[in-house]
């Protein structure tokens, strides 16, 4: 088998047989696949796409790269969530140990950033000594001692969504049903959860831009985890504007640290006890809704998913000083409040130029292995619906580089758009499947 005839299929909209997918998957893995032809194999299948058994047997593929964790020797049922990516998306932070201190074990491999959008692991490490690259046997340790783990891909686990995902970022070939489908699915499956609460973002700082995209994009994950024999719930979700206040790997890491006192923007929190909640029912926690949001809400309120999240940085290897006194995090030189240009109604707050104006920042990476400023980002002051006063902070901008700040400000005031009319307030949700 020639890795090039592989390429040359997929370009000419043929599809690929098991052995041929195992083939490239496994030959990229071990470095006998160069980038540049991973790169030409995946623009084919961005542009053809794949049919269902070729996305079930891409994920297959995937989650065997590395170990496939069997979590029963540590924990009788675990649960997992994943979002599909998004601007301000920092949820996994606050949900995680929630539920986990609900009592309910969750077993989470996340992901760095992506394009635009945002990544758990990339926030996490803005706390010193924090460790992404559990091996196989910590990751199941540290789940039955604790009943929580986060922790990224590795040599060990999932090692093709690891080098794959790094390429898709800078070869603009992220937004793909069965590219996206296959390296969440490949994470979820090789971690071993017995269900997986899916959060898909539509909208603009969203890869699926509609909900109706983003449901045909659940559907088919749900499909998935089904067939792999687990149980599945999607939430589709709002990403029109960004989630919460905060864009910026370490700003968001206080604003989770913040709601998990209790604090923190409405709708952030909302998001957050709905997501919870419905973990909570996927893990019998709870019987129904209403019960499994009360349970959440009080967890909060508590306490106990703050200490929970306390517990887990401890046992990843962070420095826990920096977390009770968030003041300790990365922060940037250059703060910039920037007054609103207009009174008005806030009509719409992109999302996805906010993403990008804090790549600009250097919050994320241009290319494969750039290093990530944990320091920058935006901090908006008002969400769309809300009056705003002229002249009144519309956003925060945190740099380390004067036009990069200039770069930004300006990219922040083009995505903020005003009405002299009331303007509806989006939906935190549009729709669950199951
Ligand atoms: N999250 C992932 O893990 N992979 C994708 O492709 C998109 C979001």
């Amino acid at each position: 088998m020639e890795a090039l005839e592989i390429i040359a299929r997929k370009r000419d909209r043929k599809e690929l047989s098991r052995e041929e997918i195992e083939f490239f998957v496994r030959g990229y893995t071990q470095g006998l696949i160069p980038d540049y032809q991973a790169a030409a194999w995946l623009m084919a299948v961005y542009l053809n796409g794949m049919t269902e058994r070729e996305i079930y047997d891409l994920t297959m593929a995937m989650a065997c790269s590395g170990d496939v964790l069997d979590l029963k020797d540590a924990v009788p049922f675990a649960v997992d969530k994943h979002s599909t990516g998004g601007v301000g998306d920092k949820v996994s932070l606050v949900v995680a140990p929630l539920v986990a201190a609900c009592g309910i074990p969750v077993a989470k491999m996340t992901g760095r950033s992506l394009g635009f959008s945002g990544g758990t692991v990339d926030k996490l490490e803005s706390i010193p000594g924090y460790r992404t690259d559990l091996s196989p046997e910590e990751f199941k340790a540290q789940l039955k001692r604790i009943g929580i783990v986060l922790t990224g891909q590795s040599a060990a686990l999932v090692p093709a969504d690891q080098k794959l995902y790094a390429l898709r970022d800078v070869t603009a070939t992220v937004e793909s049903i069965p590219l996206i489908v296959s390296s969440i699915m490949s994470k979820k499956l090789a971690t071993g959860s017995d269900a997986i609460l899916l959060d898909v973002k539509a909208g603009s700082g969203a890869f699926m831009k509609t909900p109706e995209e983003a449901e045909e994009l659940a559907r088919a994950l749900v499909r998935l985890g089904n067939q792999a024999g687990r149980k599945v719930v999607a939430l589709i979700s709002d990403m029109s504007q960004p989630l919460g206040w905060a864009v910026g790997n370490a700003l968001e890491l206080r604003e989770a640290i913040n709601t998990l006192h209790e604090g923190g923007p409405a709708d952030f929190r909302d998001h957050c006890i709905v997501v919870a909640a419905e973990m909570l029912m996927l893990g019998g926690a709870a019987g129904d809704t209403s019960a499994a949001l009360t349970m959440a809400m009080e967890t909060l309120a508590s306490g106990a998913a703050w200490h929970k999240f306390v517990e887990l940085v401890e046992a990843q290897g962070g420095d826990v000083r920096y977390i009770e006194d968030p003041d300790l995090l990365p922060r940037a030189r250059l703060v910039k409040p920037v007054p609103a240009p207009r009174s008005g109604y806030l009509a719409g707050l992109d999302a996805a130029e906010t993403g990008r104006a804090v790549l600009e920042l250097g919050g994320g990476r241009r290319k494969k292995g750039d290093p990530i400023d944990h320091s920058v980002g935006v901090i908006v002051h008002y969400k769309v619906g809300e009056l705003v006063q002229k002249d009144t902070p519309l956003f925060t901008v945190y740099a380390n580089d004067r036009a990069q700040m200039e770069a930004a400000t300006e990219r922040m005031l083009a995505a903020h758009t005003f009405s002299d009319t009331p303007v509806q307030r989006p939906p935190l949700f549009y729709r669950r499947i199951t």
